[in-house]
């Protein structure tokens, strides 16, 4: 996996979130390291501080004694919150760590009673063990931990940041993406660096030279400029059948995507057209077309030649 082959080991590597790492390696040099409680969107750092932040502190033979992870797939009941977490923390650190470190990823799947639980260990331990709790949502954490925690809240990375990692990471492979390439990858990714990773293996696995054409394809995203375009040839004052019909054609067979998936996405497109392009009346007949042509597919029946009568239909409603 890319993701975990290019996971940055250091804080300085970490791309974007600077107020963040500025912070965390201030601390990371301090003898009074709090708790801490990372949250934020998937994908964009969280896990990978906190391992940059053991790496910071901890020789790799202070590791294996002084920390401990837990996450989604270990079981987050009250019983390992009494037990394990317990039994971990209690214990002095050794081999000449200053304290020890527990990194509880996705704790905002923990129940209530299990963090009450935790409150107590994070009190009663504070000398000896320090936490830092990882969660997508905050608000899921009881806030008597939040207010013994210092707080960290990631945010999404912007379009420079996650293109320059992926650029990085496109060089590294010598793999060629032009610049369309690069921003589909971000676009259809919402500032998410796991998944724009991922996306570039899988396109990487069709071809070596990634465009935007290739990774709208390996996400199954097509762009909604494309579909309202598409529209738009149908709907405008000078409508154009065979544009329209060329861009259908080339959403099915570029893009591979099937008669079904184009009717929901231009299903869900025909409602973001402003009603001044598309009034009411053609919306809902077009809304209707469309049904038709799904319960037409669902049938069996041929994409390309329900598509094109769907196309027409547009243009003969709109002109008349
Ligand atoms: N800020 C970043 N800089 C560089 N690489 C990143 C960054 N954020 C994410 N990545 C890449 O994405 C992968 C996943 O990131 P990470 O595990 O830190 O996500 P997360 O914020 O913990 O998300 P989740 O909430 O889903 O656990 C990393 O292995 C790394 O390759
Ligand atoms: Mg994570």
């Amino acid at each position: 996996m890319w993701t975990e082959f290019f996971r940055p080991k250091t804080l300085d590597e970490v791309v974007g979130q600077q107020e963040i790492v500025g912070r965390l390696k201030q601390l990371g040099t301090q003898a009074d390291f709090p708790h801490m409680l990372f949250s934020g969107p998937p994908g964009i750092g969280k896990t990978t501080s906190a391992e940059a932040v053991i790496n910071e502190i901890f020789t790799l033979a202070q590791r294996a004694a002084n920390v401990k992870r837990l996450n989604a797939s270990d079981d987050r009941g009250i019983n390992v919150v009494r037990e394990d977490i317990k039994n971990f923390a209690r214990v002095l650190p050794s081999g000449g760590a200053k304290f020890k470190l527990i990194i509880l990823d996705e704790a905002d799947q923990m129940t209530s009673e299990a963090q009450h639980a935790l409150r107590r260990t994070m009190e009663t331990y504070n000398e000896i063990t320090r936490f830092i709790l990882i969660c997508n949502y905050s608000s899921k954490i009881i806030s008597p931990i939040q207010s013994r925690c210092a707080i960290f809240r990631f945010k999404g990375l912007q379009k420079k940041e996650v293109i320059s990692r992926l650029q990085f990471i496109a060089t590294k492979k010598k793999l060629k993406i032009d610049e369309k390439g690069l921003e589909a990858l971000y676009e259809s990714s919402e500032g998410d660096m796991r998944q724009a990773i991922n996306a570039l293996q899988a396109a990487s696995s069709l071809t070596t030279e990634v465009t935007d054409k290739v990774v709208y394809q390996v996400q199954g995203y097509v762009k909604p400029t494309e579909l309202s375009e598409i529209i738009h040839n149908c709907i405008g004052p000078k409508p154009n059948f065979n544009a329209a019909r060329k861009k259908v054609v080339n959403l099915m067979e570029a893009y591979g995507l099937s008669g079904q998936d184009l009717v929901k996405h231009f299903n869900s497109q025909l409602s973001t057209i402003p009603e001044k392009d598309l009034p009411g009346s053609l919306r809902y007949e077009a809304l209707v077309m469309l049904s038709d042509v799904d319960y037409r597919l669902a049938s069996g029946c041929n994409p390309l030649v329900q598509f094109d009568a769907f196309l027409a239909k547009l243009i003969a409603l709109s002109q008349s």
